[in-house]
Formats: structure tokens, sequence, C-alpha cells
């Protein structure tokens, strides 16, 4: 689930920042992310951020936020396969929102060209060598 785990936390952090918004079910007031066509049956590991959240709540309730989570799990899935490691700063906040249009609109579709890649990248203040450093295998 490495790889899931990292783009989990890819498509949270491209819609309103890196807030665990794409956690959010769909309810009264949410019209989630994970049914954008980029997130909807693609994105797996989400019962994994679940667990994990369940785990750290029984020994530090209420302190460590989801978002956080999603962020060291992609840190930590990535060295324990091999992958690099980074340091990741603490204290994200959960969203109490989702987003699904700016999802659909600002997540890379598989048909873009690549002028419509960088300039999706670009949004985010990355530049094209950023996007191909990260999407590099
Ligand atoms: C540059 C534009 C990108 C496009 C158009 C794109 C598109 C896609 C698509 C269509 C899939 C296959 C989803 C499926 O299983 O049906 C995929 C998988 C994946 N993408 Fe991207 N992606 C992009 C960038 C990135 C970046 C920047 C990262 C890492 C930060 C990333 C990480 C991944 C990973 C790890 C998977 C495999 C997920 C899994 O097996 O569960 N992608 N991507």
């Amino acid at each position: 689930m490495a790889a899931s785990l990292i783009r989990l936390h890819f498509h949270d952090c491209f819609v309103q920042g890196c807030d665990a918004s794409i956690l959010l079910d769909d309810s009264s007031s949410i019209e989630s992310e994970k049914t954008a066509i980029q997130n909807d049956k693609s994105i797996r590991g989400y019962e994994i951020i679940d667990k994990a959240k369940a785990e750290v709540e029984k020994i530090c309730p209420e302190i460590v936020s989801c978002a956080d989570i999603v962020a060291i799990a992609a840190r930590d899935a990535s060295f324990a396969v091999g992958g690099p490691s980074w340091s990741v700063k603490l204290g994200r906040r959960d969203s109490t929102t989702a987003n699904k249009n700016l999802a659909t609109s600002d997540l890379p579709l598989f048909t873009d060209n690549l002028e419509t890649l960088i300039s999706r990248f670009s949004k985010k203040q990355l530049s094209a060598r950023d996007m191909v450093a990260l999407s590099g295998k």
C-alpha cells in the first residue's frame, strides 16, 4: 500500500491544502472529494489512515490530526519500501469541509497534456521540475 498512501497525501494536499479533506464522506453539508473522477475507485488506503487514527486516539485522544497522520503515513510508507524519507512538520488542522469541485478542477487527469499538467502544478507553486521529481518512479 506504500504507493497508495503517497498518492492519498498528494490528492489531499492538492485540494484546500493538506487538511485531510479527502477523507470526508458525503453528508448534508459535504460533497465528498472521494467521488471526484481523479479519486473515484482509484484512491486506496483510507482504511489504513482510519486504523492509524484509532490507534493514536487510544494513546493520545483528540490531539493528532488526520491530516498529520496522512502526511506521516506517506513519508513512513516511502521509507518502509526503500524510498526516500523527509522531515514532516506537524500541526496540520483537519478540515471540516471538502470540495469536490476543486478536486475535479485541480487534480491532474490522465487525459491532460503537458501544458495543462504544468499549469496545474504551477497553481500550487510547484514548478515543472517539481512535477517531474514528484511523479518519478
Ligand atoms: C503529473 C500528473 C499526474 C497524473 C496525470 C497522474 C495520474 C495517475 C493515474 C491515472 C493513476 C492510476 C490510478 C488508477 O489506479 O486507476 C495514478 C496512480 C498513481 N499516482 Fe499519479 N498522477 C500524476 C502525478 C502524480 C504525483 C505527483 C504523484 C506523487 C506525489 C503520483 C503518485 C501516484 C501513485 C503512487 C499512484 C499509484 C497508486 C496506487 O497504486 O494505489 N502521481 N496517477
